[in-house]
């Protein structure tokens, strides 16, 4: 009797929360993804549009919303795509990276059901595979919190997405070829703000009053510095957490990061230079937009304000300035239900060093010496099946080897509800960003 009791709580649980998700909003999107001429740079190119877009449509959410993305794939190649920061509870086959999702193969479609659960802040998504990022495919991602949960600052008065990013000339496919013919990715050749260079795209706000800029980092391989001639900003949020309230002339935002900033408009009436710049570079990129006045007395003046360069210590101190606000609304991720992080039990460390070897001719990327290469059974669907000898769990080490790199169908094994430190490695001269997906990450040292 006992035994049915359990079972039936359990049913009852379980219809609950089935009918709560069944409550949760669905936006749905259609989107077409096709080649199309841009001119970025002032060169035509063969950009990656969405809906005839570059940057593609924005996504624009409140928490739990269910979103069903139906992506028709018009190029002549697989095509596949990321949601950074979604955190796909339960649901990593539809993250988009190579391993846990398929691509979409050309001509075809595929619909990404994600659910935003619990989440707030600014993401963007992005093309996974092939150097596609390099030809855009890219788009904001909003998430608002619901009508009723506080927000710690006051609704502004505009919310504007900044995608910022480096940019080659070159397309995707001859830098891919780069790399197979054994050279090093080149130096980007520009920046872009919302797929536009320099003086491309102007921000209006009113006199006094105060909006929201989303700035993420949708570039290929250099960390950018974002600042505001004349004006502060206000770090509100970073990538969906609610940061303590600090005021930032520049802000250093490196690959695949988002910040929100409020800004308030409390300069004389004119226009004011917007500006992203390459860090740690010998040669710095920069690239502005406008920030427009609705009552300007005049066009920008003087130059653009510099921004640091190559100091790598200022970058680190702004960085441990960061710190989450725990008692601001938002979404309580931590599974083990504590905010005491320094006691819950590390049950697995990880230590992961990058290398950048050269691999019978080609240039790779790899981690702990491994690089990956795709199965021919796509990962998940050996996992589900239990088809052997796709792929074996520790066929990557948890630990540098210090030896050369070499080709494999890598996986590593975690625990559910483990709870890893992982320790990053960079012996390369050159920076490294990681993108760890799907989990949540507590940056601890
Ligand atoms: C996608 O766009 C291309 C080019 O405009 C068009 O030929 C194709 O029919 C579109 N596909 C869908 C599914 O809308
Ligand atoms: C692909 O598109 C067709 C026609 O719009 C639709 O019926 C089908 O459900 C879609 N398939 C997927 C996997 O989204
Ligand atoms: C990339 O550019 C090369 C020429 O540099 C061209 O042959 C190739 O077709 C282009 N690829 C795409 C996908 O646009
Ligand atoms: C943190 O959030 C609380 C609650 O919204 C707010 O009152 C407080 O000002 C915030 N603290 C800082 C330093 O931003
Ligand atoms: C961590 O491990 C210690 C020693 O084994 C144990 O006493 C403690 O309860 C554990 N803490 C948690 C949060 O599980």
């Amino acid at each position: 009797m006992g035994d049915y009791r359990a079972v039936s709580w359990v049913l009852l649980v379980f219809v609950l929360v089935t009918c709560i998700s069944g409550e949760d909003p669905y936006r749905f999107f259609t989107w077409n993804v096709t080649y199309g001429d841009i001119y970025p740079l002032g060169v035509k190119q063969q950009g990656i549009l969405i809906n005839g877009q570059f940057p593609g449509p924005p996504i624009e959410s409140v928490t739990n919303d269910n979103l069903i993305i139906s992506v028709y794939n018009s190029l002549d190649e697989p095509f596949l795509l990321s949601w950074n920061g979604v955190q796909q509870r339960r649901n990593s086959w539809q993250d988009g990276v190579y391993g846990t999702n398929c691509p979409i193969p050309p001509g075809k479609n595929f619909t990404y059901v994600l659910q935003v659960k619990d989440q707030i802040g600014s993401y963007f998504y992005f093309p996974s595979l092939a150097f596609h990022k390099a030809a855009g495919g890219y788009g904001g991602i909003k998430i608002s919190s619901r009508p009723l949960i506080p927000v710690p600052f006051p609704p502004p008065a505009g919310d504007y997405t900044i995608l910022a990013g480096d940019w080659y000339k070159k397309n995707h496919t001859d830098l891919k070829a780069i790399l197979d013919g054994g050279g090093d990715l080149p130096f980007p050749d520009g920046l872009l703000i919302n797929g536009r260079g320099s003086n491309g795209y102007t921000f209006t706000v009113d006199q006094g009053k105060t909006y929201r800029f989303r700035i993420s980092n949708v570039g290929i391989a250099t960390s950018l510095n974002f600042r505001i001639q004349g004006h502060k900003m206000l770090l509100v949020e970073v990538e969906g957490t609610h940061a303590l309230q600090n005021t930032y002339s520049s802000l250093d935002i490196h690959l695949g990061q988002s910040y929100s900033v409020l800004v308030t408009a409390d300069q004389p009436a004119q226009d004011y230079y917007i500006v992203v710049s390459t860090r740690f570079t010998s040669q710095v990129l920069t690239t502005t937009s406008t920030l427009h006045y609705s009552n300007s007395a005049g066009r920008v003046s003087g130059p653009p304000p510099g921004g640091p360069t190559i100091q790598i210590d200022w970058s680190l101190n702004q960085a441990r300035s960061i710190r989450r606000n725990l008692t601001a609304s938002g979404p309580r991720p931590n599974p083990q239900g504590s905010y005491h992080y320094g006691l819950i039990n590390t049950t697995h460390t990880i230590r992961l060093a990058n290398s950048a070897p050269v691999i019978s001719g080609k240039q790779r990327y790899a981690v702990n010496s491994v690089s990956f290469i795709p199965a021919d059974t796509p990962l998940k669907l050996a996992d589900y099946f239990k088809i052997s000898g796709v792929f074996n769990l520790g066929s990557i080490p948890d630990n540098p080897t210090g030896g050369g790199g070499y080709l494999q169908t890598s996986v590593m094994a975690a625990d559910f509800r483990g709870f890893a430190e992982v320790v990053f490695e960079n012996p390369e001269d050159t920076l490294q960003s990681w993108h760890i997906d799907g989990h949540n990450f507590f940056v601890v040292g």
